[in-house]
């Protein structure tokens, strides 16, 4: 079996489902369930023997070192992180304690599991780091995209926190033998989306009918990645990556935020138009993140020469899928629209709204 790390946030549960779907090999989940994690994204495996879930946190290394004990699991998929670069400026102590002990947390864990191993077992074995694009800083109009030997410059508290990761799994290769994989992947987008982050955020309220807000000029630019693309690579790496390397993993779709902001109000005026006028009229600019990067571009070569993976959407593709499962799935977004998330929308937009650009 596998041990997959924040198996209930967006990318975790669309990698555990996935990978259930093409293997009958079982997966332990360890995730703390945060805001971001939510369980019932695992609904369709609520009976499914292998699928275990188990309620902790990554930096709780007595509980991690038991379960790798008990369940001996070949690979580590360490997915488990605060993700969001906004909350990380408002409150960046949790995404030194996750992202940087909890990474740390689970390597000294798995160093002490690993080397226990007998010979076959040890030479198999793999720890799976998940990481970001945004480790590399920003980039202008005209720069090459990101590569793997692009040095890191991370610019929010939220990247320099993924950065530290990074870096102490780099070093357990380099110091221990750690036998580890290292993936920067850039923006996903898809089924499970949590909206706070800009994408779901723009579906969830157009339809509710507030204001879409895009920060600054909206002429930053992301590079979109399906989500099921980006699982895709993950099992590609972990079956033939090469130990100690690091994977860049991008969709090859760089678009400004204005322009994605804008293709998901006209694909909803077609699917569910508004009584009079488009949803283009609910967008305001807001006032920019602070330190804002402002191009990601992800170069995904490496991946795609050695190991053969590259995305199966384009963006058109991509976008009509996530939009078509928010339509078909309100009571999940009704569901995760809880207290908690309700705060957050009034704490992050409060304060920019009243200094509206135009
Ligand atoms: P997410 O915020 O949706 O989910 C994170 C999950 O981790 C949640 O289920 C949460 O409960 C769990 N978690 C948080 N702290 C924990 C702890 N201390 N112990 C155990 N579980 C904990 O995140 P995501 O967007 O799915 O991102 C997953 C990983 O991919 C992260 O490492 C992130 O840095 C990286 N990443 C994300 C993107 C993206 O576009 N979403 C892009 C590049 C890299
Ligand atoms: O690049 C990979 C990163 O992508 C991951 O490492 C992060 O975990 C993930 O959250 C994402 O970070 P971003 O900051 O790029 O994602 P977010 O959805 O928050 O914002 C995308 C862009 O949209 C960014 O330029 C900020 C802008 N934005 C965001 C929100 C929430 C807006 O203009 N308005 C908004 O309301």
């Amino acid at each position: 079996m596998i041990l997959v790390t924040g198996g209930a946030g967006f990318i975790g549960s669309n990698f555990v489902l996935d990978w259930l779907g093409e293997s009958s090999e079982a997966v332990v989940n360890l995730d703390k369930l945060t805001y971001a994690g939510n369980i019932s994204n695992l609904d369709a495996l609520r009976d499914d023997p292998r699928h275990i879930f188990i309620k902790g946190d990554i930096g709780d290394q007595a509980l991690v070192s038991e379960l790798l004990a008990r369940y001996r699991p070949r690979a580590i998929v360490h997915t488990a992180a605060e993700s969001h670069v906004d909350r990380s400026i408002q409150g960046p102590g949790e995404f030194i304690r996750t992202n940087i002990n909890g990474t740390f947390s689970m390597l000294e864990a798995t160093r002490a599991y690993w080397s226990s191993l007998p010979g076959a077992e040890r030479e198999d074995f793999r720890f799976l780091h998940m990481s970001t694009d945004e480790v590399y800083g920003t980039l202008d109009g005209a720069d090459p995209a990101f590569t793997e030997t692009t040095s890191y410059q991370p610019n929010s508290p939220y990247a320099a926190s993924k950065a530290a990761s990074d870096h102490l799994v780099r070093a357990y290769h380099h110091t221990y033998g750690l036998p580890t994989l290292t993936t920067n992947c850039s923006n996903n987008y898809g089924p499970y989306h949590f909206p706070e982050k800009l994408i779901p955020l723009v579906i969830v309220n157009a339809l509710a009918g507030k204001p879409i807000p895009v920060y600054g000029d909206g002429q930053q630019i992301r590079d979109w990645l399906f989500v099921s693309d980006h699982c895709a690579a993950i099992r590609t790496v972990l079956a033939r990556g090469r130990l100690g390397e690091t994977y860049n993993i991008g969709g090859w779709n760089e678009r400004t935020n204005l322009d994605v902001v804008q293709v998901l109000c006209d694909m909803l005026d077609l699917l569910v138009p508004r009584a009079t006028g488009s949803y283009r009229e609910q967008i305001v600019f807001v006032q920019d993140r602070p330190g804002h990067d402002r191009r990601y571009a992800i170069d995904a070569r490496k991946l795609e020469r050695e190991l053969g993976w590259k995305p199966a959407e384009t963006f058109e593709t991509g976008i009509a899928r996530t939009v078509r499962w928010y339509l078909d799935h309100q009571a999940w977004v009704a569901q995760v629209q809880s207290g908690d998330y309700l705060t957050w929308i009034e704490e992050n937009y409060a304060n920019r709204n009243m200094e509206a650009c135009e």
